[in-house]
């Protein structure tokens, strides 16, 4: 008889602590901190304007770097800083630079914490993830690898993800503005900025930031 209760009492006993695990849902994916170091080829439509940029973002160093082919355009330089300085540049014959102060840095590896998940969906053929953020972004990341894919700002700025290196490093002399960039008085010849990448990237920095601090 005592052998036939044991079993019974043993398996009421448990049911309390079991069954608010198996009852809660499974958690909401949370999206991939940047590496610390990478670089990303990225292919960007800006409303049918279309760019290809390579993306060198190095947070050790406080730096981030958007250059940017215009489709059969200009070549243009975006050089941010952590402590708010942005050099926007061109090279060659036109000389064209603007420096630009902003009151945040560069995006923190972890600047996606807090997303809202939306859910998977596919992209470019990529079975993805998705998050949103702040009304400003919507992200898009690889199930299996965890590599980003695609993402899209608010204005409908968009960006697919061709290449994604962890790790490496645009050397140091590379990370120069030129001579122009730093002259004083005469009024130079300066690129349009507003709605270019680096000008969205702080805004969304700002946004981020006032959300969470990391
Ligand atoms: C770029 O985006 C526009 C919408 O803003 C779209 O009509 C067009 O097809 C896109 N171009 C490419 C090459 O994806
Ligand atoms: C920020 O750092 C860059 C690179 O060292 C420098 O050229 C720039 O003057 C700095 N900006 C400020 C406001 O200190």
């Amino acid at each position: 008889m005592a052998s036939a209760v044991k079993p019974i009492f043993v398996f009421l006993l448990f049911i309390p602590f079991h069954f608010p695990v198996l009852s809660s849902e499974p958690k909401d994916p949370t999206p991939s901190a940047w590496p610390l170091q990478f670089h990303s080829v990225l292919f960007m439509n800006n409303s049918g304007t279309l760019q290809k940029v390579d993306l060198w973002y190095d947070w050790p160093n406080g730096r981030n770097f958007n250059i940017i082919q215009n489709q059969l355009g200009k070549l243009t330089y975006d050089l941010e800083w952590d402590n708010g300085t942005s050099f926007i540049y061109t090279l060659g014959s036109n000389k064209e630079c603007r420096v630009l102060h902003f009151d945040v840095g560069i995006l923190r590896p972890h600047w996606l914490d807090g997303a809202n998940y939306l859910g998977r969906q596919q992209k470019d053929g990529f079975l993805c993830n998705v998050w949103e953020k702040v009304d400003f972004i919507w992200y898009y990341e690889d199930v299996v690898t965890k590599r980003p894919v695609y993402w899209a700002f608010y204005t409908g700025y968009t960006a697919h993800v061709m290449t994604f290196e962890v790790g490496a490093v645009l050397e140091d002399s590379e990370w120069q503005a030129p001579v122009y960039c730093f002259k004083e008085g005469e009024e130079e010849r300066k690129p349009d900025v507003i709605g270019s990448l680096g000008w969205i990237g702080r805004r969304l920095g700002k946004l981020m930031r006032g959300v969470s601090s990391s």
